[in-house]
């Protein structure tokens, strides 16, 4: 192993190492200010300019419109499952729910504990190898929203076109694959994200929100109200400063690479290197994901059978491959290959799975 690993954690993830590097270079004296980044107010000049550009480089690479607003929040994607429907939701209004895996499910559930909430469709009828289909049109008119997530994780299964949502706002947790690939983001009424895989570290929650949705829901807690971070420009108490900041390295390095555009190609020719040795492989490999679905972020397979897998995860782990155990709730192998993850590591990875087979 080299002085890095080949990093294919879930989240946190990979971050990239120039952003390390700039990172440390900056650690103990910011700009030449004598102090870090952690150790200024959230209301210094220096910090207000690094939030700022974290803020108006998210609304650059994603082309955000300008009737959105951009918040850096706490509490996690996790929070969210929470805040949104609580925020959105009136009394008498339903929020609707397409479960395509674990996190769906995870949103679905907390959601029931604040509001009328359904399921309108489920991956379940294809043993959540895939996307089920649902009809806006026909859904009733008192829906608040409908909630999707774009990539699941732990299942590896990735929307590759966003459903119609027939003017009812479309919400989306895109926490494993925001700035993955270009996106519309008129298409959506809400998407939110927690930040510790194509964002930055852990610790700050991205929250981008069409105005005319947020609302000051006054009989909810002040921190817990979209309005209330929306009017102070997430300034409302002190931000995940350290997290906000390393956010922009990232951002600014997606910025460097081409932008998203070109994030966007390189993911697909990633995921391409792993999901070709899985298709040519088929005694051995046995992708997950049904391959309409495959997520470019999360390659899940199998082999034959679970002690195969555990010496495939031993022997990876003995050349430097680490984080390549599927999630504890299913078990398989899980490559995640988010944008900071070198395309030279996926050629490693199959190389190795090839090396493994034989
Ligand atoms: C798709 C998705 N949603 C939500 C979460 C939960 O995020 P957090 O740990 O930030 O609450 C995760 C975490 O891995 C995730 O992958």
């Amino acid at each position: 192993m080299g002085e890095r690993a080949y990093n294919f954690n879930a989240g946190p993830a990979a971050l990239p190492l120039e952003v390390l590097e700039k990172a440390q270079q900056e650690f103990v004296n910011y700009k030449q200010s004598g102090m870090s980044i952690m150790e200024v107010s959230h209301r210094s000049k220096e910090y207000d300019e690094v939030h700022e550009q974290a803020q108006s480089l998210l609304k650059e690479l994603l082309n955000i419109p300008s009737n959105y607003k951009v918040l850096f929040l706490q509490g996690g994607a996790s929070g969210q499952f929470a805040m949104l429907p609580m925020n959105l939701v009136k009394p008498k209004q339903t929020a609707a729910y397409v479960l395509t895996g674990s996190w769906a499910k995870k949103a679905y559930s907390e959601a029931k504990q604040v509001c009328n909430s359904s399921i309108i469709a489920s991956g379940e009828t294809c043993n959540w190898t895939g996307i089920p289909e649902f009809h806006a049109v026909d859904m009733p008119e008192d829906t608040a929203y409908i909630h999707i997530t774009s990539n699941e994780t732990i299942g590896g299964i990735q929307y590759k076109d966003f459903p119609e949502s027939n003017g009812i706002p479309l919400v989306a947790d895109m926490s494993s694959d925001i700035l993955s690939r270009q996106l519309d983001v008129s298409k959506f009424g809400v998407i939110y994200a927690g930040a510790q895989k194509n964002l930055g570290p852990s610790g700050v929650t991205l929250v981008i929100i069409r105005e005319d949705l947020i609302e000051d829901n006054e009989h909810l807690p002040t921190i817990y109200r979209y309005a209330t971070h929306a009017s102070s420009s997430s300034l409302y108490h002190t931000p995940p400063v350290y997290s906000i900041y390393m956010v922009k390295l990232v951002l600014e390095w997606i910025k460097e690479q081409g932008g998203v555009a070109a994030i966007e190609k390189k993911n697909k020719e990633k995921a391409q290197c792993l999901y070709d040795v899985i298709d040519h492989m088929k005694d051995m490999y046995h992708g997950v994901a049904s391959p309409a679905y495959r997520s470019n972020m999360n390659v899940t397979f199998r082999l034959a059978n679970e002690q195969l897998e555990s010496e495939f995860i031993q022997q990876s782990a003995k050349q430097g491959f680490i984080g390549l155990k599927g999630h504890r709730s299913v078990g398989g192998l899980r490559a995640s290959i988010y944008n900071a993850v070198p395309y030279e590591n996926c050629v490693a990875l199959s190389r190795f799975m090839k090396e493994f087979s034989r």
